[in-house]
């Protein structure tokens, strides 16, 4: 049995090729996805969104500063089970949330039906918009830039800046290498009767790699099943700097208004783990 797995663990044992991807079904396969919504909601941890009282702390300090404000139309990327949007919501903007996920869009329309909150969910993947001047603000929480390589971060600047009006805004957050350091490479295995990855019996082997001429850094995850089935997932993370995130946002057409370390508005300094921007359209 080892005979026949290792030829198949040991592919993928050594540094891929920049932004290679793993299974291409990360976010929406129908376990994994489930799996993904209970992190969202899970406010013991900040694995895949924010806890509640910081979201709040952000959607307050957003509206408090005047980048977003009620009547405005807002395009939430990356929507999730609609953390963001909803309270956004409430706060008098029409919003619309797109996200590729099934499990979380469907969670988002039944809190949305529960709450009588008039958001409108799509659940799709964001590369396929087609908005032309039709928002006010887009959104994209919690990293969803570093995900990308430059070719298809620059795709989607374009089209966020072809879905924003005219002067719109686009605010966003992307991580920075000081939290990758922080952090350290992932390097561990372990065996689960089941968990995030599978409901039954399986191991996992997490290993990380640091490219960092290109500011990125993969995480790793080798799933291999009882019945010997072998899958690797990859989660790309690319981070930036002021600096490199503000160029790439001028090639596309924005110009940084405003930049601070968390969406919560805590004034930016260079060594924070996240930069967050508020750009306009130019
Ligand atoms: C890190 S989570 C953040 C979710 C949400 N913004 C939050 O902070 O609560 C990233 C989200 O982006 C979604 N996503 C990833 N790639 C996508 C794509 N190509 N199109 C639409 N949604 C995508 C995932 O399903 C996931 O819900």
């Amino acid at each position: 049995m080892l005979r026949d797995l290792f030829p198949s663990i040991y592919s993928h044992a050594s540094k891929p090729p920049l932004f290679e991807p793993g299974e291409p079904s990360f976010w929406d396969d129908s376990y994994i996805s489930k799996s993904m919504l209970e992190a969202h909601l899970d406010q013991t941890h900040d694995g895949a969104s924010r806890r509640t009282a910081e979201i709040e702390k952000m959607v307050s300090h957003l509206t408090i500063s005047g980048f977003l404000k009620a009547g405005d139309r807002v395009l939430d990327l990356g929507c999730g089970p609609g953390l963001y949007s909803s309270k956004l919501c409430l706060e008098g903007m029409k919003v619309t949330g797109i996200d590729l996920s099934r499990k979380s869009v469907d969670y988002a329309r039944t809190q949305a039906e529960k709450e009588q909150l008039d958001v409108d969910y799509i659940c799709t993947d964001f590369f396929d918009i087609k908005y032309e001047g039709s928002f006010d603000a887009v959104l994209q929480v919690y990293g969803e830039i570093c995900t990308f390589s430059d070719e298809k971060r620059d795709l989607l600047f374009n089209l966020v800046h072809r879905a924003l009006k005219d002067n719109g805004i686009f605010i966003f957050d992307v991580s920075t290498r000081a939290l990758r350091m922080r952090e350290g490479l992932k390097n561990r295995w372990y065996v689960s009767e089941g968990g995030f990855w599978r409901p039954g019996r399986h191991l996992v082997l997490e290993e990380g790699f640091d490219y960092q001429e290109n500011d990125t850094w993969l995480n790793q995850y080798i799933v291999v099943e009882e019945n010997g089935m072998v899958k690797v997932y990859r989660l790309w993370l690319h981070d930036y700097s002021l600096d490199t995130i503000s160029r790439a946002l001028e090639q596309s057409g924005f110009k940084v208004e405003q930049a601070w370390n968390s969406l919560s508005g805590e004034p930016y300094t260079e060594d924070g783990d996240w930069i967050a921007v508020a750009a306009r359209k130019v």
